[in-house]
């Protein structure tokens, strides 16, 4: 059944009918199709634009559909235009003559930018939950590593020595900004356009605060062409969606160097890894790497929706249902990533050996050393220079700058001393960092307990703000 076959002399033809339909992607949004005609039919029905028995009878033939389709009794008829047409053909077909009533009001614009709305509101509470998940996941593992020393790194070059549960800690960071930026993104998305019609409202006396109430949203549009026509929230949240991959794929891009036999900090666990068709001995990082890869489609559908809006005139065109396929993919893309890095960052082993051996390896502890001058009154600049001096000696003599004798070391400056070599171990090094942000384990139990008050906060606020 078409919606609007009245003024046409001809069938859609049917290359352009397929080309045109959307029912192969939005057949998920059902449910909320549903719910959205059940708010609007109680509301015509309170506004005696229905009689209460029509409103009645509407409800009750949504929520059988609802009911069928769930129990996978009704199947989606392939030739309908789109979701939307479909329930409305199979509640004509239900409940008869009161089923053409449903309408009355409303237009796809308003009604499809209500379902698409009410999904990426569950979808992002439950996005929103995996982040969480991943951030308890990583605190977990920091709270085992607080004294593992791993070398930090700038330019890929080992630098000084930190914490691998300060490493994991950035992480969370990165990941908290993400759910923050989801939370807030979700504020423009909990906004009901319907009420909104065609592009120009209606004439008929409808009450948009009860529907917005019925449905959970916030608050109501405050104009009805920007209304159908808005999709920001759809590029809010394809770029939230893009950086939370982005942070996941540096993740991932560090799993993958740190199980190479280069580095070898951490065994990830067989679950998590996939052999090799021809090499018996091969153990790959293959999740790590297709979430690395999967990171590219993301970021692809951010540029898709933002060239999509690009120079599009109001209220509502046809382009805007290329919105769907884009949040789809990008949302089931990031819950299956995030997803898969919880138990992967669980399971993963750390070779605590290979870490310290690397930390105590390529002079990590020389920044270490130039401090200890400046402590005996030398400054900055010109310590930085006496300890490069010293390290070139140490790389021509293949010493650590523990093994040089006091002789030697006087031979660079008066004002070493005894007290330098507990100064520049490793272990003291990085106890020493242990202002706020910094990698001592002192520094990440403070951040920890934060992170951990911050969690369960988050986990206490409510997402509807409610009418
Ligand atoms: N399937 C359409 C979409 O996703 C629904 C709105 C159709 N409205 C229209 N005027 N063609 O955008």
């Amino acid at each position: 059944m078409k919606l609007w076959g009245g003024r046409f002399t001809k069938e859609t033809a049917e290359d352009a009918a397929g080309f045109l339909g959307s029912l192969s992607f939005d057949a998920r949004l059902y449910r909320q199709d549903i719910r959205g005609s059940i708010a609007h039919a109680r509301m015509l029905g309170r506004q005696g634009i229905i009689t209460p028995e029509e409103a009645e009878a509407l409800v009750r033939g949504l929520e059988e559909i609802r009911a069928e389709l769930e129990a996978g009794k009704l199947a989606f008829n392939p030739d309908a235009e789109d979701i939307h047409s479909f329930i409305e053909e199979c509640l004509v077909a239900k409940v008869g003559e009161v089923g053409k009533k449903l309408h009355t009001a409303r237009s796809r614009n308003d009604q499809v930018a209500t379902s698409f709305r009410l999904y990426v509101k569950e979808e992002i509470e439950a996005l929103g939950d995996l982040v969480l998940r991943l951030i308890e996941a990583l605190i977990g593992r920091a709270r085992e590593t607080s004294e593992v020393i791993m070398p930090g790194y700038t330019h890929l070059q080992r630098a000084q020595p930190v914490t691998f549960a300060h490493h994991l800690l950035a992480y969370c960071e990165m990941l908290r900004r993400d759910y923050e930026r989801l939370r807030d993104c979700y504020k423009r998305v909990d906004v009901c356009p319907l009420g909104s019609g065609a592009l120009a409202g209606t004439t008929f006396p409808i009450d948009r605060q009860f529907v917005a109430r019925e449905l959970g949203f916030g608050e109501i549009s405050a104009n009805s062409l920007d209304a159908v026509s808005d999709r920001d929230f759809v590029a809010e949240l394809l770029f939230a969606c893009s950086l939370i991959m982005m942070h996941l794929s540096r993740l991932a891009e560090e799993l993958i160097l740190w199980s190479s036999s280069e580095f070898g900090f951490i065994t990830l666990d067989d679950a998590y890894t996939t052999g090799s068709s021809i090499m018996p001995q091969k153990k790959n990082p293959d999740v790590a790497e297709l979430a690395r890869g999967k990171t590219g489609r993301v970021y692809g559908h951010l540029m898709g929706i933002l060239t999509v809006m690009k120079g599009l005139p109001l209220a509502y065109n046809k382009d805007l249902q290329e919105d769907k396929e884009a949040v789809f993919d990008a949302l089931d893309t990031v819950k299956g990533c995030v997803g898969v890095f919880i138990p992967m960052m669980e399971t993963l082993q750390i070779n605590e050996e290979r870490m310290r051996e690397a930390a105590g390896g390529d002079f990590t502890n020389a920044t270490d050393l130039a401090d200890y001058l400046v402590r005996k009154g030398v400054s900055f600049r010109d310590a930085h220079g006496i300890v490069g001096r010293v390290v070139l000696y140490c790389i021509g003599t293949k010493k650590r700058l523990e093994d040089l004798t006091m002789e030697e070391y006087r031979s660079f400056s008066q004002a070493f001393d005894w007290d330098l070599y507990d100064f520049i171990q490793i272990a003291t090094c990085v106890g020493r960092r242990r202002a706020p942000g910094g990698p001592a384990p002192f520094a990440v139990f403070q951040n920890i307990g934060r992170i951990t008050s911050w969690l369960a906060e988050m986990r206490q606020l409510p997402w509807k703000r409610g009418l």
